[in-house]
């Protein structure tokens, strides 16, 4: 079966809506048709200082959510990154044939590096790219589902596939990004320009999942619209009503066009309300699930202690095979 991988950083208590439409959707979709390894990297998560006892928390809470979301560890492989060592050999690598220029293209570590400035960024934020270039060329997948700003990494990853191909013979599949058509790009509730993030500068823009219904239909019916009342799909004119017609859409399934001609002549009231309720439905059941997941850590820690065997079968194959390429001297 061909292979698909993604990951989601552990960096706060809960996943948000952008992360549940843009990527985990997809990723349990992508469940029947592929060999599918998600992860939890915990690697990238240190780009930005963490508090150790956090991170724990969070990482385990992140590959909760995976589950109660839709993983299934029968079918998929689920892991944590830091237990597959595997990723920071490979990444090594990688970052050995990546060209400072193009790495200092990245736009996320420029966004990131231009709020401290460049003096105190971490070196980790300016080569986290080839250390996720490593997680996904380690899979050979065919497809990396996730959401419309992890494109330009995983085009990175692309690049390199191909340079290192080239250079030391075939040794990679070149993955494309599976970017789904709605969700994709989920904006900030209060600030609709801004993508919805968990750094976000007020919480009032943000959806979490494991957030409380009521929480979350009070932050929906308080997004930000605009004075007009005509329900239309214009991101550049209208984007907080765009971004309340993108999240119907990726929630129901139903295209926004159709969307559009349903309300058609009704008030923005109407669409918040059909918006908090379909959230509200989608991400209760994921919510209780998480929480019965965490109620049993070493549980947890037990499937992803399996997947991560699971996932060093795959890897050290891989990697075996970059290191004799690269020419590293073979152990006997
Ligand atoms: P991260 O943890 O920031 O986000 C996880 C996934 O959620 C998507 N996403 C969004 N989608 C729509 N709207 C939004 N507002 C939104 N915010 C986030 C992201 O596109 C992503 O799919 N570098 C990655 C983690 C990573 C990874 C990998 C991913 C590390 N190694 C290998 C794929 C393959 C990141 O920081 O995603």
């Amino acid at each position: 079966r061909p292979r698909v991988l993604s990951g989601m950083q552990p960096s706060a208590a809960s996943l948000h809506l952008g992360n549940y439409l843009g990527a985990l959707v997809n990723w349990v979709r992508t469940q029947d048709q592929y060999d599918a390894f998600f992860f939890v990297p915990d690697m990238h998560a240190i780009t930005v200082p963490q508090d150790p006892a956090e991170l724990r928390e969070h990482t385990r809470r992140t590959a909760a959510q995976f589950i109660a979301g839709g993983i299934d560890v029968e079918r998929s492989t689920l892991f944590v990154q830091s237990q597959v060592p595997e990723h920071a050999q490979l990444a090594w690598v990688l970052t050995c044939i990546t060209g400072f220029g193009e790495a200092s293209r990245m736009t996320q570590f420029k966004d990131k590096s231009s709020k401290g400035g460049l003096e105190t960024a971490g070196v980790g934020l300016f080569t986290y790219p080839m250390l996720m270039a490593a997680d996904i060329l380690m899979y050979q997948p065919q497809g990396v589902p996730v959401g419309d700003d992890q494109r330009q990494h995983v085009e990175l990853a692309r690049d390199l596939a191909n340079r290192f191909n080239h250079r030391f013979g075939e040794t990679f599949v070149v993955p494309e990004a599976f970017i789904p058509e709605s969700g994709a790009r989920i904006y900030d509730l209060q600030n609709p320009t801004r993508k919805m993030s968990k750094s976000s500068e007020s919480p009032a823009g943000l959806i979490n999942i494991l957030d409380e219904p009521k929480v979350i239909a009070k932050r929906i019916k308080s997004a930000v619209t605009d004075t007009d009342t005509v329900i239309a799909y214009d991101r550049e004119g209208k984007p907080g009503v765009s971004n309340l017609l993108d999240i119907l859409s990726a929630v129901t399934g139903r295209p926004v066009d159709q969307l559009v001609a349903d309300y058609e002549g009704k008030m923005y009231g109407h669409l918040k309300v059909d918006v908090a309720d379909a959230v509200v439905s989608a991400l209760q059941p994921v919510r209780e699930r998480t929480l019965e997941l965490l109620d049993d850590p070493a549980e947890l820690d037990r499937l992803l202690a399996t997947g991560a065997a699971k996932a060093r079968d795959v890897a050290s194959e891989t990697l075996e095979t970059v290191y004799r390429n690269v020419g590293f001297l073979q152990l006997g």
